[in-house]
């Protein structure tokens, strides 16, 4: 550890604070972090913690999730810039619109949304748990968003219709992927294990060995008895996976997927954070009320 990641630890401490990280963040940010997870982790985490403040080191719909489910504790985001696009693609007028369309369908929403959308979903999914979310529905139609890519990977897996909305949700990052890519790594290393996140595109999860949110291919890397990975995912995945597993080679499958807002956090940010006890995150009561049905419901089916 250097110095200011002491600092920040000493500082975590004095305040008592927990600071959470989602799996992209760079590794002196991992390092210093009382957890690091997937979204459903983080989420789950969220649901438990104890602690009065909570930084959290992802974008901002994982900061509003940690505070749909802990209205009363202080959740601090140490770059208030740091917005997933996708999140943004579905607006809420345009789910009401699909919601006024399909009045007999489910609404399943990836837990990367606006707050507002949550409120008017049924239940939330990650990439972790989207098949299971789906499958536990009474209805045969689902309203899901904003991911079309997931919505496709869904589809691949139930009988129900799946209709995303909006039409084109995606993730900037793992739209960076190509067939050629994983070809071209293929025969570079023809071991390895092929792990693609389901925001990529459906013929590139066409060519994956497994298809994984970025929790379950930390957890396929230490089972398996293969050595080398290709990652189809955001880069510093590599990172976080060589740190849990140093003897293990995982190779990104595009060394310039970078999530930009996730890199927003840095290790002086983070102190300022915890200083200053900014940028707080906090989700309107009325919405947060009615989004917090939605997050529960998903949690249930993750005990
Ligand atoms: P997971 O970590 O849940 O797989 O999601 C990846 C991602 O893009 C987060 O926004
Ligand atoms: Fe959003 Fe994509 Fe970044 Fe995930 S990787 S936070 S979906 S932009």
């Amino acid at each position: 550890m250097n110095q200011l990641q002491k600092e920040i630890i000493k500082l975590k401490e004095d305040k008592n604070a927990i600071i959470l990280a989602h799996n992209y963040q760079k590794k002196e940010i991992q390092e210093i972090a009382d957890f690091s997870g997937d979204s459903l982790e983080l989420c789950i985490e969220a649901s438990k913690i104890h602690k009065p403040i909570v930084v959290f080191c992802g974008v901002d719909f994982m900061a509003e999730t940690a505070n749909i489910l802990n209205p009363d504790k202080k959740i601090l985001i140490p770059d208030k810039e740091a917005e997933c696009p996708m999140a943004h693609m579905l607006t809420l007028k345009e789910l009401k619109k699909a919601k006024r369309e399909h009045p007999d369908a489910a609404v399943v929403l990836y837990v990367n949304t606006l707050a507002e959308a949550k409120a008017e979903a049924d239940i939330l999914c990650t990439s972790a748990n989207a098949v299971q979310v789906v499958e536990s529905l009474k209805e045969d139609k689902i309203l899901f968003g904003p991911d079309k890519n997931l919505a496709w990977y869904v589809s691949q897996h139930t009988d129900k219709e799946i209709i995303p909305v909006p039409e084109d949700g995606h993730c900037y990052v793992h739209k960076m992927f190509t067939t050629e890519q994983v070809k071209k790594l293929k025969k570079e290393h023809p071991n390895a294990e092929v792990l693609i996140h389901p925001e990529c595109d459906p013929e590139v999860q066409k060519l994956a060995d497994r298809i994984l949110s970025t929790g379950g291919m930390l957890r396929r890397v230490g089972e398996s008895p293969n050595q080398d990975f290709i990652i189809g995912t955001e880069v510093d995945m590599t990172t976080r996976i060589k740190m849990e597993f140093p003897d293990k080679n995982p190779i990104p499958l595009f060394k310039e997927a970078i999530c930009e807002p996730m890199k927003l956090h840095t290790l002086p940010k983070v102190k300022k954070s915890l200083l200053n006890e900014e940028y707080v995150v906090k989700v309107p009561y009325n919405i947060a009320k009615r989004a917090r049905k939605a997050v529960e419901r998903m949690l249930e089916l993750s005990a």
